[in-house]
């Protein structure tokens, strides 16, 4: 990248043309060429050099795409990044474009729960085995492995529960064995953590979270090495998957204060941690604990925190009910990554079956995302609302 990715993220995606700091929005279906030779010598292109924004359809994309790729081809450190319309069709495409019938799939448990109806139930109509490991025990996931095994599809951390795992050894061990792997990387973002250097194959990223940060566009990315890059180019093609130009001007746009708001989720959530740190009845889902498992791999690999996180509470389900519509400042409701706080009570809104990691009786698991606001005036809210958690 050459300069600080701070730098690189401000003065990058300028208009062609040098006329404005921000890309034009480029709406098309239909490319116009000079000739019939014209289209020849793009398709020419394309083949010599297919990541190099030589479209001659709309669905492939247009110039304000292209800009979108090319930043976060550099933010990744990847071959590639493919842009699709929500964060679950990134997740869609990086299974479908290796994954074929008869094949087994390994995947964390807890997994972000659309993935686990994907994988579980949708995927055996296809005469596909997911198959899923515990994310504390990496014994686990070893003796998971079969001559079957495709792919390792990993989500760090591990969905509401926030676990952190040795990323090195689940790449160490898939490639002993030949088999692809995936990440979700919604949480960290290559700018807390960047998967395809690491030696994962693909890392998807749902931009409808921190990417966009302002809750009012959906989008996903797949980033990919050069070896992955010809499964995911095909499956792409026959899919059609394609971000609007609209949602990637915004998330170009997004993209500009990626660091600091990032910074600042971290910087409220920090202290937001620690207020909560003294209630005895919540354990805090958070990596911020020393000593602890997650703490360990998620400093080893990870530059930072970003604003999501969990808390198991002791209480009856009356008491969360009402400590979470007490609530002022977080709202309740799905999604995170904007600059807003909000809260879910997860086995509300989930029927999800953890195989590991299950809430013992009486446990509740809120997530809480932690936004841009005051702090200050976040744990006067929450601490107004705890009373109720009895
Ligand atoms: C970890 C994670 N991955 C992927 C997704 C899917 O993203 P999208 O909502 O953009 O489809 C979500 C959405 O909540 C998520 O939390």
């Amino acid at each position: 990248m050459g300069k600080s990715v701070r730098t690189f993220l401000k003065h990058t995606a300028k208009d062609f043309y040098n006329q404005s700091v921000n890309p034009p929005i480029v709406r098309a279906s239909t490319i116009i060429f000079k000739s019939m030779n014209d289209i020849k010598k793009t398709q020419r292109n394309y083949k010599k050099n297919p990541i190099g924004g030589h479209f001659d359809y709309g669905r492939q994309g247009t110039s304000t795409t292209h800009i979108l790729q090319q930043m976060l081809r550099k933010l990744e450190e990847s071959y590639q990044v493919y842009l699709t319309p929500t964060g679950f069709a990134s997740i869609f495409l990086s299974i479908f474009s290796v994954v074929r019938p008869e094949d087994e799939i390994l995947i964390t448990d807890p997994i972000y729960s659309p993935t686990r109806v994907l994988t579980e139930s949708y995927l055996k109509e296809f005469n596909i085995k997911s198959i899923f490991y515990d994310p504390k025990n990496f014994k686990d996931l070893k003796n998971k492995v079969s001559k079957k095994t495709k792919l390792i599809y990993v989500e760090n951390p591990g969905s509401n529960t926030f676990e952190f795992q040795d990323l090195s050894k689940i790449i160490s061990l898939a490639k002993k064995n030949k088999i692809f792997t995936t990440i979700d990387n919604t949480w960290g973002t290559p700018y807390l953590l960047k998967p395809i250097k690491l030696g994962f194959d693909m890392s998807i990223v749902s931009a409808t979270k921190y990417y966009s940060g302002h809750s009012d566009v959906m989008g996903g990315t797949l980033a990919v090495n050069k070896r992955t890059f010809k499964y995911v180019e095909r499956a792409n093609k026959i899919i059609g998957f394609r971000l609007s130009p609209d949602d990637a001007y915004l998330i170009t746009r997004g993209l500009r204060t990626l660091d600091v708001r990032l910074e600042k989720h971290q910087e409220n959530a920090k202290k937001v941690s620690n207020f909560l740190s003294k209630y005895k009845k919540i354990k805090l889902l958070y990596p911020h604990k020393k000593g602890s498992q997650n703490y360990k791999n998620w400093k080893k690999y990870y530059q930072g925190a970003s604003g999501l996180m969990g808390l198991k509470i002791k209480c009856k389900k009356n008491s969360v009910t009402k400590f979470l519509n007490s609530l002022k400042l977080f709202g309740y409701g799905y999604s995170w990554g904007g600059f807003e706080s909000l809260a879910l009570h997860q086995e509300s809104v989930s029927k999800e079956k953890r195989k590991f990691t299950k809430l013992a009786k009486d446990e509740h698991l809120v997530r809480l995302h932690i936004g841009l606001e005051d702090s200050k005036d976040l744990i006067e809210d929450l601490k107004e609302s705890l009373k109720f958690i009895k």
